[in-house]
């Protein structure tokens, strides 16, 4: 007779029983797995973790983080630690931020359907969609703002119908954003020349040298938005 406080998963179609409160990753431990792949961060960010369930008898493929979704009754679990999504090489400083850039790297981008399956698809609740079709028109700065909170899980590749690799056209974007697109900070170019002139090397000796109780009292008492 199973415990009724107990809940009925299936991981790799084996059935077992767990507590209802558990993350689907604690169930899979308090089941006897031990994970070594696709767990990381345990909080959300790390992108490890992604899995594609259904719930009884619905048809449904739901999606969601492991370390993130709580377990539900009936609910049969597949982990997707990686997927093989097509990733090239290439040196970031002989790139450059355009269209013909993307399609030289990702020639497949113009195959997006616009069908939506990676944004229903996608556990951080972006459009990715529609960072597609910015990326279909060239507009990096857009991908970059609208692809931010990706954690390269992976899941709207693993869903996408027409092969496209969202994740790795996104953060393309945003690396050549950040290398040539992005305002350059006047104020970080005068810092850099100040730590590179020496300013603060008298300062960082003495911290060294201080008791851990002092730095922690100097932290704390820091001016923490000078003038
Ligand atoms: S373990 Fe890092 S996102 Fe789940």
């Amino acid at each position: 007779m199973d415990n009724p406080e107990l809940i009925p998963i299936y991981i790799m179609g084996k059935r077992y029983l767990v507590p209802p409160s558990l993350t689907i990753q604690k169930a899979m431990e308090y089941g006897g797995y031990t994970l070594v792949r696709g767990c990381g961060c345990r909080g959300g960010f790390c992108g490890a973790c992604a899995t594609v369930y259904r719930l009884g008898s619905d048809y449904k493929l739901r999606i969601g983080l492991a370390c993130q979704t709580v377990v539900e009754p009936e609910m049969y679990l597949a982990q997707i630690p990686s997927f093989p999504a097509r990733r090239p090489q290439y040196r970031l400083e002989e790139l450059k931020p355009t269209l013909g850039q993307l399609l030289a790297l990702y020639p497949e981008l113009m195959r997006c359907l616009s069908c939506g399956t990676c944004t229903k698809a996608c556990p951080q609740n972006l459009d990715v969609r529609d960072y597609m079709a910015a990326a279909m028109r060239g507009d990096i700065g857009a991908v970059a703002d609208k692809s931010f909170d990706c954690i390269m899980c992976g899941l709207c590749t693993a869903r996408c119908p027409a092969e496209e690799v969202q994740y790795n056209i996104a953060i393309l974007c945003r690396r050549l954003y950040g290398r040539y697109l992005a305002p350059r900070s006047q104020h970080l170019i005068e810092r850099v020349a100040e730590v590179e002139a020496g300013q603060y090397d008298q300062a960082l000796a003495a911290m060294k040298q201080m008791p851990v109780e002092e730095l922690r009292r100097q932290y704390n008492a820091r001016d923490i938005e000078p003038e």
